[in-house]
């Protein structure tokens, strides 16, 4: 959506006062922009919100892994919340204190659990038995203590996309409530295993509070009925944040986050964890795109732009809406798809959509990029994956060089 830090002047599109025209002719397009201002005011709205709450902001590294926006997050004390040894790596890397991290996923190797041992993290989140008998075997051959805690799957309707639902009984994630009592009692009597949490994540892009609500009410009595057995935690961790407003800014604030969550955790000896990705990097990036053709079809337009999906997938992947900003100030508006230029039907970024000063040449700005842009990228049809710069202040700086095709076979061995 429009963005208080977005203004025309003299015609084109700046962003914290920097031309995104003269950006995509610097740096060619695609184009990633993030802008640090805005990561900076979206994280302090979060801690600002909850600072009547003992508690960790552990941006979830998944939505944007580039180093120089961790490193920022980093900068104002965030911890982070890792799913691999390569974010656990990008997140060391970048400065974050390894006593706010936390590590969930499913299918852990035992060289990711062996490197949450060795690098002392805040927790690590299990999801199964045999993750943690798995953990236990790792434990004991590095003789050192793991703080764990298991990721429950509470059953809760996140009313999102039902690929990022994650807390339905259906869904891999998590031990499923009813048995999870079982395995903490199991894990207690394990050597080196501390027991520090509660964990749970049951979806993204969740606009509303009352799941949070759910989940938070879920959470607190898991930990109350362990508290009964004698198992006393440390930390309940409620997983991603808020969603973003894509298509309208009609979504809960931090704010109204924290308004529902404070109650439950008044009074409590527990230390909230909250891992939000796309509210604190979402709205603070654009994926700048030229339009290379304007193409008439049988019965629509195609607006061929030159990002794919293998630059931002999330549109052919959930059918997810992006808004589109003409980067040169226009009127005109044409009805069209917008699509890349990938061998695939699906490689749409917007459909039958108005979309504002779609000439050839001209730069479209695809909003509301930030999170889960870059990120989940791909060499597919083997294209270069995009360049990313991040706007401190609004000076450019190139944070990431676009790919090369020597890239491309760096790793191939051909003998
Ligand atoms: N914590 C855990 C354990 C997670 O699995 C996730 C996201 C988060 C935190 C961060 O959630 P957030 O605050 O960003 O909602 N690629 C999809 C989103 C997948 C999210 C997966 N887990 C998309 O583009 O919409």
């Amino acid at each position: 959506m429009t963005e208080s830090n977005l203004k025309y002047t003299g015609g084109i599109l700046h962003l914290d006062g920097c031309s995104l025209r003269k950006l995509a002719q610097e740096y060619g397009t695609p184009l990633y922009v993030y802008s640090a201002d805005r990561i900076k005011s979206n994280y302090k709205s979060y801690d600002d919100a909850f600072r009547n709450t003992d508690k960790i902001i552990c941006y979830s590294v998944k939505a944007n892994f580039n180093g120089a926006v961790i490193k920022l997050l980093a900068s104002l004390g965030a911890g982070a919340d890792v799913l691999s040894e390569g974010e656990l790596f990008m997140a060391l890397r970048a400065g974050i204190d390894p006593k706010k991290i936390v590590f969930a996923g499913v299918g852990k190797n035992a060289s990711e659990i062996r490197q949450a041992v060795r690098n002392g993290i805040c927790m690590l989140n299990i999801e199964g038995e045999q993750e943690l008998e798995a953990v236990g075997e790792i434990v004991k051959q590095e003789k050192k203590t793991l703080n764990i805690a298991f990721r429950i799957n509470p059953d809760i309707d996140p009313k999102t996309h039902p690929k990022i639902a994650t807390g339905l009984k259906e869904s891999k994630f998590g031990i499923p409530i009813r048995r999870a009592l079982e395995v903490y009692k199991r894990a207690k009597g394990m050597e080196n295993i501390r027991i520090a949490g509660v964990h749970l994540h049951i979806g993204s892009q969740i606009t509303d509070t009352l799941p949070f609500k759910l989940a938070a009410e879920s959470a607190v009595g898991f930990a109350d009925r362990l508290a009964e057995e004698g198992i006393e935690v440390e930390y309940i961790d409620i997983g991603g944040g808020l969603g973003i407003g894509y298509e309208n800014d009609d979504v809960s604030s931090p704010y109204d986050f924290a308004k529902v969550l404070e109650s439950y955790f008044r009074g409590r000896p527990q230390k909230l964890i909250l891992e939000p990705g796309r509210s604190i990097v979402g709205n603070a990036g654009y994926l700048l795109t030229r339009v290379n053709y304007i193409k008439q079809g049988a019965n629509k337009n195609f607006v061929v732009v030159d990002a794919g999906f293998n630059d931002l997938i999330r549109p052919a992947m959930y059918g997810a809406y992006h808004n589109i900003m003409p980067v040169e100030e226009s009127d005109e508006t044409i009805t069209a798809d917008v699509v890349g230029p990938i061998c695939e039907t699906g490689d749409v970024i917007a459909k039958d959509r108005g979309i504002r000063g779609a000439k050839q040449g001209n730069i479209l700005a695809i909003c509301d990029s930030g999170a889960y842009g870059f990120s989940m990228s791909s060499n597919y049809n083997s294209r270069l994956r995009a360049a990313e710069v991040l706007l401190e202040g609004g000076k450019p700086r190139l944070v990431r060089r676009r790919e090369t095709y020597e890239d491309l076979i760096r790793t191939e061995e051909t003998r």
